[in-house]
């Protein structure tokens, strides 16, 4: 992706939260300098901040997604069950803009229509060994209460309603009838290493500097 579209996508997402009342944290704001000026910090090493992917593919406005992720705690915690052992992000999928299909080794999830279309999953259970099972009915709890589709059947969330995706369960998701803005709320969460994606797909972009950055993302730190 360009530099120039990330700052543009950077700028259209800041103003697409605020319509909602949400307002990014400090940090978010900070510029280049300020930013590098922090490394070393939980902002860095927990990975916090944007985080906006078109998954490599070069076409972000028909797969790809914005994330910011608020805060994420500490992986070390989880060995020992105690400690800030989890994450929560926000993000926008854009109206028919794709995420593809992957799922996660350690990490549960909760997906959150926080307003705006609606946002749609396909689902697949795993097979024992994490494959995909394109045969079998896959059960979620869609805010709280269990909700069972055919293999790769889809889900549809409208504002308010969220659903709960367990370590090894299939998801893929788009908005429909307008952009949507997400919320997730996880277990702590390290990117680099917990998405398992069906495709050979990169989980970020590679940027082509045409112009200087208005923020860094966090692969640029
Ligand atoms: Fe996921």
């Amino acid at each position: 992706m360009k530099r120039s579209a990330v700052n543009e996508i950077l700028q259209a997402s800041d103003a697409f939260i605020r319509s909602f009342g949400f307002v990014l944290p400090p940090f978010a704001y900070w510029g280049p300098d300020q930013m590098r000026a922090a490394a070393g910090s939980a902002i860095h090493t927990r990975g916090l901040g944007w985080d906006i992917t078109d998954y490599g593919a070069g076409k972000f406005a028909e797969m790809g997604l914005f994330l910011f992720t608020t805060r994420n705690g500490n992986a070390a915690d989880l060995g020992r069950g105690t400690g800030m052992l989890y994450a929560e992000k926000i993000m926008i999928s854009r109206d028919k803009q794709y995420s593809p299909m992957h799922r996660h080794n350690i990490k549960a999830e909760d997906i959150i229509n926080r307003g705006g279309g609606d946002l749609v999953l396909q689902l697949f259970a795993p097979n024992p060994d994490g494959s995909i099972n394109r045969t079998d009915d896959v059960t979620v709890p869609s805010d709280a209460m269990p909700v069972t589709l055919p293999a790769g059947g889809h889900l549809r969330l409208k504002p308010g309603q969220s659903v709960t995706l367990m370590p090894g369960i299939w998801h893929a998701f788009w908005a429909e009838q307008g952009d949507c803005l997400i919320g997730e709320v996880s277990t702590v969460n390290d990117d680099k290493t917990d998405n398992v994606f069906e495709k050979p797909i990169g989980r970020f972009s590679t940027i082509d500097e045409d112009v200087a950055p208005l923020h860094l993302l966090v692969s640029d730190y």
